[in-house]
């Protein structure tokens, strides 16, 4: 009688495996993520050949030129450029513009060097078109295909500089008995690629799409393997995208690229706090800070708003803002600043689509809070960062010369944290009629 087929349960979200079904992940806890899937056919194991080891100091290794990509803001990302034969993942929800932005740069590289673009999701005709919105890809050469072993054959024969592969998700291989998209096939075809891209000196991009909770669909193995991780962010409904490193085997992470979408493409931003730093003068609930992304200082607005609620739990709802952090600034608020906010919802949301993670930002959102909850707007040309403590008290935000530099290229008159002590302090200064 013929053996069934073996079957291991692997989660969709971190890829941990196992023999049996689980409710819940024991890798990362998540529940109803385990599905099952069919086990690889594995060949004979492989006899190591006698091999030296080798001493770091006898490995000849130059470091080969970046690669730049035509779009500044992406090279801004990589951290200058694109390194030669790296695999970089490109995570983005649906209609962000991740295949408008990697035509872009395809279409660049190809003066210079080859460039492909394997498309598993669009038809050759549909890139035509999009193409020809953008302009200037007349030299990129297309394979449509999502069979992973016709993919890697054809990047070892032509050895493209750059390729991009759209999407990742879409391809799968035959020995794998899954379906496309699913865990196994995802993590077969960026091991796959990762070996033919090291190999052959091609730079490959992988497009993956993003799953609810923001990170790269499915397997989080994927972003392990890759050299670096961007994550394409902001509303498909809002003209300006945001592209981050999360991960940069070359470069620092935080680094942050600003894009307009426009009909003839993305265009990058040079001086996003020209767009996001500007708030309505005499608007109540506004205020401006300058946070610090990667290594580039950038003005911000923050909005809020602060209204009645028979909830017995009242809201605290961010966008672009870390839950923990809002709720933290809001009780540092009710309890050191005297703002009754223990009835009320809380709504704040940061300019652009931008998320700011760092702690600087902290007094801005708390400005922009307390100016909601009082009903006065902040002083004219008042810029605040600092870093709230749960005590009250202000710790300065790092690097403060080059915020005060942005701050004072944008016209601010007044920026508020540095010297206050305390955040009762830094609301004095900052709001037009602020009562102790
Ligand atoms: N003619 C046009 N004029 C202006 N903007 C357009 C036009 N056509 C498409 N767009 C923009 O491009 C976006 C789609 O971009 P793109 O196809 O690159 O996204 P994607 O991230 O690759 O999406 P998917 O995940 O579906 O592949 C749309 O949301 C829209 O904003
Ligand atoms: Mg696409």
């Amino acid at each position: 009688m013929a053996k069934p087929a073996a079957v291991q349960h692997v989660c969709t979200e971190c890829g941990t495996s196992s023999g049996r079904w689980l409710g819940r992940c024991p890798g990362c806890g998540e529940f109803g993520t385990m599905l099952a899937e069919s086990v690889p056919v594995r060949g004979a194991k492989p006899v190591a050949e006698r091999r030296p080891l080798l001493r770091l100091v006898d490995v000849v290794a130059e470091e080969s030129e970046r690669i730049s990509t035509g779009v500044p803001e992406l090279d801004r990302v990589l951290g200058g450029g694109l390194v030669p034969a790296s695999v970089v993942l490109v995570g983005g929800e649906p209609g962000v513009g991740k295949s408008t932005l990697l035509l872009n740069a395809l279409g660049a590289i190809s003066r210079e060097r080859r460039a492909l673009l394997v498309t598993g999701e669009e038809s050759v005709a549909q890139v035509k078109l999009r193409a020809a919105r953008l302009g200037g890809c007349d030299d990129v050469e297309i394979l449509a295909e999502t069979e992973l072993d016709v993919v890697c054959e054809m990047l070892e024969r032509e050895r493209p500089a750059v390729c991009v592969i759209d999407s990742v998700q879409t391809l799968w291989s035959q020995e794998i008995g899954s379906a496309p998209g699913s865990v196994s096939q995802v993590r077969e075809a960026a091991g796959r690629l990762l070996r033919v891209s090291k190999e052959n000196g091609v730079a490959t991009f992988l497009v993956g799409h993003v799953t609810k909770d923001g990170s790269v669909a499915g397997p989080r193995v994927l972003e392990h393997l890759v050299d670096c991780v961007l994550q394409f962010e902001g509303d498909r409904y809002h003209a300006h995208r945001i592209l981050r490193a999360v991960k940069n085997r070359f470069g620092s992470t935080n680094e942050l690229g600003v894009f307009e979408m426009t009909g003839t493409g993305l265009v990058g931003v040079p001086d996003p706090s020209e767009i996001f730093g500007h708030t309505h003068g005499g608007e109540v609930g506004a205020a401006v800070t300058c946070a610090l992304e990667g290594t580039r200082p950038l003005l911000l607005e923050i909005q809020s708003l602060v209204a009645p609620t028979d909830l017995a739990m009242p809201r605290r709802v961010g966008t672009g803002v870390d839950p923990k952090r809002l709720a933290m600034i809001v009780a540092v608020l009710s309890r050191h600043a005297g703002l009754p906010l223990g009835a009320a919802d809380v709504f704040v949301n940061v300019a652009g689509g931008v998320r700011i993670d760092e702690p600087g930002a902290d007094l801005g959102i708390a400005l922009a809070i307390a100016s909601a909850a009082k009903g006065v707007p902040v002083r004219e040309g008042v810029a605040a960062y600092g870093e709230i403590g749960l005590t009250g008290r202000l710790r300065p935000a790092t690097q403060t010369d080059r915020r005060a530099e942005e701050c004072r290229k944008f016209g601010i008159s007044l920026v508020v944290g540095p010297e206050a002590e305390t955040l009762r302090q830094a609301l004095g200064a900052a709001l037009a009629d602020f009562a102790d």
